[in-house]
């Protein structure tokens, strides 16, 4: 059985851990927890004990605890920590290294891999302090799931909200998985290693003078979650995003840009890869004559008209490199009628070798949601897989890479 140390520190969020130790435990997740004075303000030991039907650790003091499970043995016994919802306050502790209670404690002490799911006010997240923080923290390989923006309790609207227990669940079997691969064999856990993956992910901007651009709703989920997964099974991986929300994806080389054009100049410069995976939105069309000032109401005058002019394909660019094309080429094809037709041709016209595609019907809840129900489409047929949390798809898309180039090198 996995084993997880939930550390739940102060925020109203709090509660929320109390359904995250039920969806783990519906997993068949042990979860041991520590309890911050902090979080003690918002959930109490005895709910958090009865859930878990554990223990529920608290101070560094206790006498007690300290023969029975000393502070040590308490991240030793666990195969992930998980810190959820973690406060400004943690995670500035956390980066600084300082010990001043149990939970503190435990995160300086441990060699297991950590999940952070960070929760305060929009302005705690974007303060200089906790940018740095959490920039020295990712650095050192600690993982991150949200904050999600939405509204928050103080009546201010931003990030800062914690991510839904399902998808901090998602995070945790992700990780989970991946240490269980890793202690089962090395060489299994990093079946990229050595490869060079190339993903594309959220969506394009594109100008109509210095102050507006054409955009799509596009959350750079999936396609962070493929980044993510790709590194995580041992690839170098060269993420090129679009304007996003989303945090970086740990263990990825994140090029930054706003419009087609861009996306697809990075993209050739980071070549030679072995595969390139398109999950970006990128825009159809850009505006042909950008205006280089604001452009101005005048009393009276009709509004003014955008002429329209296509943007490169850049899955179906990378898909005909020639003799740089990456061994892999993969694309996804959101649909809302005639999917797997549409995925088919979608498939022969760009010149891919696999599509993902799904139906993004609003009623199928896909889009900018936390869960994903595809189709793989290859030359020799269609595979559909259940409905599952983003990172699962991302993870499984992972592993097929893996399997499909070692298949291929061994074919060369
Ligand atoms: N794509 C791309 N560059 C573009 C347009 C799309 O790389 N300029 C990639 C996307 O990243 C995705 C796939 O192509 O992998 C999706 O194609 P999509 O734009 O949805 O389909 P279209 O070819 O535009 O066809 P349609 O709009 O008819 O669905």
């Amino acid at each position: 059985m996995s084993r997880i140390l939930l550390i739940v520190s102060g925020g109203i969020a709090a509660y929320k851990a109390l359904e995250l130790v039920r969806l783990l435990r519906r997993d068949g997740v042990g979860v041991t927890s520590v309890l911050t004075d902090g979080g003690a303000q918002f959930v109490t030991p005895l709910s958090l004990q009865a859930l878990t039907e554990e223990k529920v650790y608290s101070s560094l003091w206790s006498l007690t605890d300290e023969s029975e499970m000393g502070h040590i043995q308490l991240s030793r016994a666990a195969d992930l920590l998980v810190v959820a919802p973690a406060s400004a306050n943690i995670l500035a502790k956390m980066a600084a290294g300082l010990t001043d209670d149990l939970a503190s404690t435990v995160l300086l002490a441990t060699d297991k891999p950590v999940l952070v799911a960070p929760a305060m006010n929009v302005r705690m997240w974007t303060h200089p302090a906790t940018v740095a923080a959490m920039a020295t923290l990712r650095g050192r390989g600690v993982h991150v799931v949200g904050p999600e923006e939405g509204a928050m309790a103080c009546n201010e609207y931003g990030f800062g909200r914690l991510a839904e227990p399902a998808a901090i669940q998602a995070a945790i079997r992700s990780l989970l998985h991946h240490a269980s691969l890793h202690h089962a064999s090395p060489a299994a856990a990093r079946p990229l290693a050595g490869r060079h993956a190339l993903v594309t992910s959220g969506p394009t901007h594109e100008p109509i003078d210095p102050v507006r651009y054409l955009a799509n709703r596009s959350s750079g989920r999936q396609g962070h979650a493929i980044a993510a997964a790709l590194a995580g099974l041992g690839a170098r991986v060269t993420l090129v995003t679009g304007p996003v929300g989303v945090p970086d994806p740990p263990g990825a080389t994140v090029h930054r840009v706003e419009t087609a054009e861009q996306m697809l100049a990075a993209c050739m410069a980071a070549f030679p890869a072995d595969v390139a995976v398109c999950a970006a939105a990128v825009a159809d069309w850009r505006v042909a004559a950008q205006s280089s000032t604001k452009i101005k109401k005048t009393p009276g005058g009709v509004p003014p008209t955008l002429t329209l002019m296509p943007n490169p394909d850049i899955l179906a660019t990378l898909a005909t490199a020639g003799p740089a094309r990456p061994r892999l080429v993969v694309g996804f094809a959101a649909e809302t009628d005639d999917v797997l037709d549409h995925a088919q041709a979608k498939r022969t016209r760009k010149g891919c070798d696999w599509i993902i595609a799904n139906d993004v019907r609003p009623e199928t809840g896909i889009m900018g949601g936390e869960l994903n129900e595809v189709y793989l489409v290859t030359a020799s047929g269609v595979e559909a897989w259940p409905r599952l949390p983003k990172s699962e798809v991302a993870g499984r898309l992972a592993q097929r890479i893996a399997e499909a180039l070692d298949v291929a090198e061994a074919l060369a």
